[in-house]
């Protein structure tokens, strides 16, 4: 039987009188990509500043690999492996592409500060490292030939995936991933969705809130669907596709389930 990495239960957090997620339960698959999506406003970014407890839960729980994490403070759960981007997330600027990359790495620097600041031979060789996996992903989404230039001057497409390359740094088992894809075009959707696939084929679990139809559709093992804090459905891409909750619940949105962003 495939081990659950993630197992949210009863999940609930409310904002004065607004219940922004309400009783959510589901599991994440080891090795899978599961799929979050919902109108604007469903909960999905509550759902993971939940996991990652940005935000304190109301009520419920969540397990990551079989042990409970709501107490746990944000960077011990990334520390655990558990490593989310955020929704507005950009590169950071007056910083190269490769210095971009090194940072999501500081979680698992070994070298005592004191030791890197003198260079000594530990921190020298973690430092040789670090760059040396950080060209390898940089390698993976063709950024290499990139890896000196500021990050705010590569294209927007290239700057997602180098959030995401960011991201792989600090050695996920589990990565969420709010709206990769926001502002991508066609062609650089694609890209993405490799990477995504790419990462997962990896042994990465991965959980990705999108609103890009096409690119849920065609990436995702599970998709759970949020509408107004309750999940309403989950299943494979096709079962979603055709349950007429979902459908119900996107009446009057900008996009369709069926149809891509
Ligand atoms: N810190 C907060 N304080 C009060 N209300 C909040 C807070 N964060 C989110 N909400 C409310 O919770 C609800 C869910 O918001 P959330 O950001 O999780 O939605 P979302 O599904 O991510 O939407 P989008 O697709 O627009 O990103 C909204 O009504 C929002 O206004
Ligand atoms: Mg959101």
């Amino acid at each position: 039987m495939t081990r659950k990495i993630l197992e949210v239960a009863s999940l609930t957090k409310v904002f004065g009188g607004l219940c922004a997620v309400e009783n959510v339960s589901f599991d994440v698959d080891e090795g899978s990509i599961t799929a979050l999506i919902g109108p604007n406003g469903a909960g999905k970014t509550t759902m993971f500043n939940l996991i990652t407890n940005v935000y304190q839960r109301s009520d419920g729980d969540v397990l990551f690999c079989d042990e409970s994490i709501c107490d746990l403070p944000a960077n011990k759960i990334a520390g655990l492996g558990l490593v989310r981007t955020f929704q507005s997330a950009r590169v950071f600027p007056g910083m190269t592409t490769l210095e971009n990359v090194l940072t999501g790495a500081h979680l698992h620097m070994l070298a005592h500060p004191a030791q890197q600041m003198l260079w000594l031979p530990k921190a020298t060789r973690e430092e040789r490292d670090l760059v040396a996996k950080a060209d390898a992903l940089l390698d993976l989404v063709n950024l290499l030939a990139f890896r000196d230039v500021a990050a705010t001057d590569l294209p927007m497409g290239a700057q997602k995936l180098l959030e995401v390359v960011r991201a792989l740094m600090a050695q996920p088992k589990l990565l969420l991933l709010d709206e990769p894809a926001a502002g991508l075009n066609d062609s650089e959707t694609e890209e993405f969705a490799a990477l995504i696939c790419a990462v997962r084929n990896n042994g990465i679990s991965v959980m990705v809130v999108e609103h890009n139809m096409s690119l849920v559709m065609g990436v995702a093992d599970k998709v759970l669907v949020l509408d107004a804090g309750r999940l309403i459905a989950q299943g494979t891409p096709g079962d979603v596709q055709n349950n007429a909750r979902v459908v119900e619940a996107y009446i009057g949105q900008e996009f369709s389930p069926q149809d891509g962003d």
